[in-house]
């Protein structure tokens, strides 16, 4: 079987899409032929410059929004292809408020498990 993923027309969202890496990732997808790309970041430490010029194209969305609320999350992941999830707090923010962490890295990217498992999203990063 070919593992490879066919991209042209396809909508594809990243989470965490305005961090240092998922930033990267929406320009990578903006420089295929892909239909959409829709960016999930709620900006705890993303910003709009990392998003720079991708941010004023015609194929992007974006949502500010938490992937720890599951009602918005899914929302967003309606219709979309494929997800790379790149959002995480890091390790100091972990140590300072560890119930916020927990809600983030690992209630959070349950749930973006589970939107996908519902809306029959095949693949996730
Ligand atoms: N930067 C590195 O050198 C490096 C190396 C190896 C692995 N990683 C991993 O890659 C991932 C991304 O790292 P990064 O350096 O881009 O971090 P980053 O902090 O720059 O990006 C994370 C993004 O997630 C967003 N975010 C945080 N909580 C969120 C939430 N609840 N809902 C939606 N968005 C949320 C932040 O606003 C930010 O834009 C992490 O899992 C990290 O551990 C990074």
């Amino acid at each position: 079987m070919d593992a490879a993923v066919e991209l042209k027309g396809k909508r594809f969202a990243v989470i965490g899409g305005a961090g240092l890496v998922g930033s990267h990732v929406v320009d990578a997808l903006l420089n295929e032929p892909v239909e959409e790309v829709v960016v999930l970041d709620d900006f705890a430490r993303g910003t709009r410059e990392n998003l720079g010029e991708a941010a004023r194209r015609e194929r992007i969305r974006v949502v500010s929004a938490s992937m720890a609320e599951p009602e918005v999350l899914r929302e967003t992941l309606e219709g979309v292809d494929g997800v790379f999830l790149l959002a995480s707090l890091w390790l100091t923010e972990r140590l300072e408020d560890q119930r916020r962490a927990w809600s983030v890295n690992v209630l959070g990217t349950w749930n973006v498990i589970e939107a996908c498992r519902d809306l029959g999203i095949r693949r996730v990063v």
